[in-house]
């Protein structure tokens, strides 16, 4: 294999889940390494649904820190039918809230606390529309007549349509989407209209979590779909498109927590979240995008600054981590199907 380098202006991850205390010590060296910001997902035991909270959290993230890393957490506050509106948006202006995160009530992990009529946050919505603080989605319906594969294209047309008619000014993300209706509803929509994508979407299809047995670690929320949707979502990756960016999902959980009889929902990705965007990017030969991806459309659509420093990547032969110790147990890390080719050589300068 040709040994290729790639430096890139260091790209941010606007979606991850870092959790708190000691997986939190464990698994946030690997994100620091990589990215210069992050949006952190506030589903904590308990959610992290006030600007006092999120505060605290943001500094116990940067205590936890590795000495000579450099990364900005940026806060998102959960949403709940009872949120103020007056201390989200202080804490907006203050700088403490980059976003606010809704999650439909029963969609995902730590997700009880959430939404389960949206018109009762809608004095809320048009708060954040006026202050131009962008609302996070996870879209997905909770109904459970509606089959799991199709929870977030039923949510697009019964919910993210309506909203969005509500409130054409709003800043929306539609976080993690795993459909080829995500991508052309992101595609078209009006507005300030924009989504994430993770890796493993992007390098697995909804095979990979029954390959000669159950693969638990292959399974996440929105659930991986079908071929046809995961060739959209690398259409819309590599496609230039400045609405589609990096956004990770990581969502580390404990081995034993995963390899259950109920087993949470979350691929752990962070280690080598880059190299496996990287390996995507290269197969469609698209390297030329990833930097768009990665490290400018996202800040442009939050109005923030790039980042300045670079990071470097090398493609070569490899084997990825399996495991990734924490003092309660081992997580286990995503590992593409193929193998990985790509890796982060050198941290950012
Ligand atoms: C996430 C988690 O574990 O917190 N899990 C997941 O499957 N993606 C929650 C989420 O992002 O929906
Ligand atoms: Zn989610
Ligand atoms: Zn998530």
């Amino acid at each position: 294999m040709t040994t290729l380098s790639l430096t890139l202006r260091r790209p941010d991850d606007w979606h991850v889940h870092l959790r708190d205390q000691q997986m939190l010590a464990a698994v946030l060296p690997h994100t620091a390494r990589q990215f210069g910001r992050a949006i952190v997902m506030p589903n904590l035991k308990p959610p992290v649904t006030t600007t006092a909270q999120a505060a605290a959290y943001r500094q116990r993230i940067l205590d936890a820190l590795p000495a000579g890393l450099d990364f900005m957490p940026l806060m998102a506050c959960y949403l709940t039918e009872t949120i103020d509106p007056d201390d989200l948006a202080q804490g907006h202006a203050a700088g403490i809230l980059t976003a606010a995160k809704l999650y439909p009530a029963g969609a995902t992990t730590n997700s009880d606390a959430g939404v389960r009529d949206l018109v009762r946050i809608y004095p809320v919505l048009e708060r954040m529309q006026k202050i131009g603080m962008p609302l996070l989605i996870h879209g997905e319906v909770v109904d459970a007549e509606i089959d799991v594969f199709d929870r977030e294209a039923v949510f697009i047309e019964q919910h993210l349509i309506p909203l969005r008619a509500a409130f054409p000014a709003l800043k929306i993300v539609f976080e993690h989407i795993t459909t080829r209706e995500g991508v052309q509803y992101v595609e078209t929509a009006e507005g300030p209209t924009a989504a994430t994508i993770t890796p493993h979407h992007l390098m697995i299809n909804r095979n990979a979590m029954f390959e000669r047995g159950i693969r638990p670690h292959m399974y996440c929320l929105p659930v991986a779909k079908r071929e046809v949707h995961r060739l959209a979502l690398r259409a819309a990756a590599t496609s230039g498109n400045a609405r589609f960016f990096l956004g990770t999902d990581s969502a580390p959980h404990l081995r034993h927590l995963k390899e259950h009889d109920c087993g949470c929902a979350g691929v752990f990705n962070a280690p080598d979240a880059l190299a496996c965007y990287a390996q995507v990017f290269d197969e469609e030969q698209r390297l030329d995008r990833l930097e768009g991806f990665a490290s400018l459309f996202g800040p442009a659509f939050y109005g923030l600054p790039v980042n300045d420093d670079k990071i470097t990547l090398l493609k070569n032969a490899l084997e990825s981590a399996e495991n990734w110790p924490t003092p309660d147990g081992p997580v286990r890390c995503f590992e593409p199907p193929g193998g990985l080719h790509w890796q982060v050589v050198r941290d950012y300068v």
